[in-house]
Order: C-alpha cells, then sequence, then structure tokens
C-alpha cells in the first residue's frame, strides 16, 4: 500500500488513536530506584553533580525508601560508603558494615520494598578499585572469593537480590555457589552483564566516593567499541546462574539493549546512569530542555529497546507523573 491509499496519519489524528496502537507502555512496576547510604548519624548531603540524590545515613535513608514504597516502585538498589576503607575493602563484606546495618534497618521499618544490593569493592577500598590489586592490577580470582563473602554477608543482613557489578570473570558463579551452600538458593543474582568503562559515570564516583586513585577500570569493564562482545558476556553470566541481566550505561547503549533482548530469554534491566541523569537535571535546570518530557521519552526508548527494569535516579519524579 501506498499514498494516498496509505496515510500513516490517520491513526496518529486522536491522543484515543495514538493510545490504542502505542506499541511500548511504561510503569511504575519497571523501575528500580539507587540509593547512596553514608556511614553516621544525620547525614543528607546533595551530591552536587545530581541534584535530588543525596548521601544520607541511615534514619533518612529509610524515610526517603519509605516514601520510595509509597510511590509504588518496587525496589531500591544499595550502595555505601563507609566509615573506613582499606585494601582490602574489608567493610564491605563485615556483619557491622554500612549496608548490612542499612538493610537490616529497610526490612524493620520498610516492608514491602525489596532491597537489592550493589556488590563491589570499590566503594570500600582505599584504591578505589573493583577488587584486588596484585602487580598493579585488579586480581581475578582472589577477589572472587571477596565477592562472594559480600554477597552472601549482605543476603544474611536481609538483601532480597544481590547485583555484582565489578565485572570480575567467573564472580556470578562464585557468588551463586557461595549462596547456595549457605542456603539461600532462592535469593537471585541480578548481573551487571555488560558494563562499559564509560565516562557517564563520572558523578556516581562523587556520590559514592569511589574513584580509582591510580589507573582507570579498562582492564575489567568493557570497551566501549565492542558490540558482539556484549552477548559473549552475557552468555558468561547466564551459564554462572544470573537470574536478571543487565546494560550499563542506558542511552548511550540501546542497540547493545536491543542485541540482549534478541539473544536471552531473561528479564533484562538497564542502568540510566549518573552522568545520563546529571545531562538531564543540568540541562532542564537551564530550561533547555522539557525536563518530564525528555525523561519519559528516555524510559520508553529503554523499554522499546526491550528492558524489563530500569534502574534511574529519576524513579520518584516517574512515578509521580506516571500517577497524575
Ligand atoms: C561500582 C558501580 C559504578 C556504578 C554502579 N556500580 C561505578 C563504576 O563502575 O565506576 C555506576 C552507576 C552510575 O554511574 O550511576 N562498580
Ligand atoms: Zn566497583
Amino acid at each position: 500500500m501506498v499514498f494516498p491509499q496509505f496515510r500513516a496519519r490517520r491513526i496518529r489524528g486522536s491522543e484515543t488513536f495514538r493510545r490504542m496502537v502505542r506499541e511500548t507502555t511504561l510503569s511504575v512496576n519497571d523501575l528500580v530506584y539507587p540509593m547512596f547510604s553514608a556511614f553516621g548519624s544525620g547525614i543528607h548531603k546533595e551530591v552536587s553533580s545530581m541534584p535530588g540524590i543525596y548521601q544520607q545515613s541511615i534514619e533518612y535513608i529509610v524515610s526517603e525508601a519509605r516514601e520510595v514504597r509509597d510511590l509504588g516502585i518496587p525496589a531500591v538498589l544499595l550502595f555505601g560508603i563507609p566509615e573506613c576503607k582499606d585494601a582490602i575493602g574489608s567493610d564491605a563484606y563485615s556483619d557491622t558494615g554500612i549496608i548490612q546495618e542499612t538493610i537490616r534497618a529497610l526490612k524493620k521499618d520498610v516492608p514491602g520494598l525489596a532491597v537489592i544490593t550493589d556488590v563491589c569493592l570499590c566503594e570500600y577500598t582505599d584504591h578505589g578499585h573493583c577488587g584486588l590489586i596484585k602487580d598493579g592490577d585488579v586480581d581475578n580470582d582472589s577477589t572472587l572469593e571477596l565477592l562472594a563473602r559480600e554477597a552472601l554477608s549482605h543476603v544474611q543482613a536481609g538483601a532480597d537480590m544481590v547485583a555484582p557489578s565489578d565485572m570480575m570473570d567467573g564472580r556470578v558463579g562464585a557468588i551463586r555457589s557461595m549462596l547456595d551452600k549457605n542456603g539461600y538458593d532462592r535469593i537471585p543474582i541480578m548481573s551487571y552483564a555488560v558494563k562499559y568503562a564509560s565516562g557517564y559515570y563520572g558523578p556516581f564516583r562523587e556520590a559514592a566516593e569511589s574513584t580509582p586513585q591510580f589507573g582507570d577500570r579498562r582492564s575489567y569493564q568493557m570497551d566501549p567499541a565492542n558490540r558482539r562482545e556484549a552477548l559473549r558476556e552475557a552468555a558468561s553470566d547466564v551459564d554462572e546462574g544470573a537470574d536478571i541481566i543487565m546494560v550499563k550505561p542506558g542511552l548511550p547503549y540501546l542497540d547493545i539493549l536491543r542485541d540482549l533482548r534478541n539473544g536471552f530469554d531473561l528479564p533484562l534491566a538497564v542502568y540510566n546512569v549518573s552522568g545520563e541523569y546529571s545531562m538531564v537535571k543540568g540541562a532542564a535546570e537551564r530550561g533547555w530542555i522539557d525536563e518530564e518530557r525528555v525523561v519519559l521519552e528516555t524510559m520508553t526508548a529503554f523499554k522499546r529497546a526491550g528492558a524489563d527494569i530500569i534502574i534511574t535516579y529519576h524513579a520518584k519524579d516517574v512515578a509521580r507523573w506516571l500517577a497524575r
């Protein structure tokens, strides 16, 4: 059929028709809200490059988490800012670590909200890398044991799901077997399966105080130029027992998201990262873009590309806009 028999605009002419033929929908159920839990009390400090996002101590985390739950958002993703950092990231797997204490508070005071934890060492190491340093590089195999201990201690504190973000080879398998051995075979793993070495993480590193003190993360995170490699990374995590796979960052990697949607039938998550958030907030503050419109369009793009779950700092705003 060609013009004039075919007129694409016929089904675009009214909001009713547009609603009827809309291919992609966005729901509050799709959202996960990241939070930064800081050691101490009375802390509620806005991240300068992320307006509306705070480093906060547990009592503030709990009150914001209540708000998140009451907006209908199903889950939060927790990051920790410990009291002390050291070479081996001890706080990450300490029973009294910042995240472990935060999880216990949330499970007690905010029932009905799922607690997912970021499993990585970079927030807890003094050198800021995601694993143990050996001969000037991050050592893969010795890091696995610590990541598995970290995941186990999160789950023992009450975490509902763990999300390893370190990009070590074999960590999904190591975490899965550690959890299973300890009776936690029902706890799912959401793997940051395809995580690129990205400039878009800049504001997060201010928020989580996790900037590497030397070098960068290119020896363990993926090269932004690579597409086929994403399929291999995802396949290995699926084989090791990942329940949900993630692509990160989001907007610059929609092609990768679609590749994974086509190649795998597991639930797929996307991380709309800090730099993506900061750019939108910065432009909106200057009046250069319509924030609501741009954010909802971005969220819809993630769903259209194949995401089931969207991890985003915009989650509370999106929930409010969807509820109107
Ligand atoms: C830790 C981690 C990072 C992010 C999530 N987990 C930062 C990094 O790898 O440097 C980035 C999240 C964001 O930018 O919002 N490994
Ligand atoms: Zn890390």
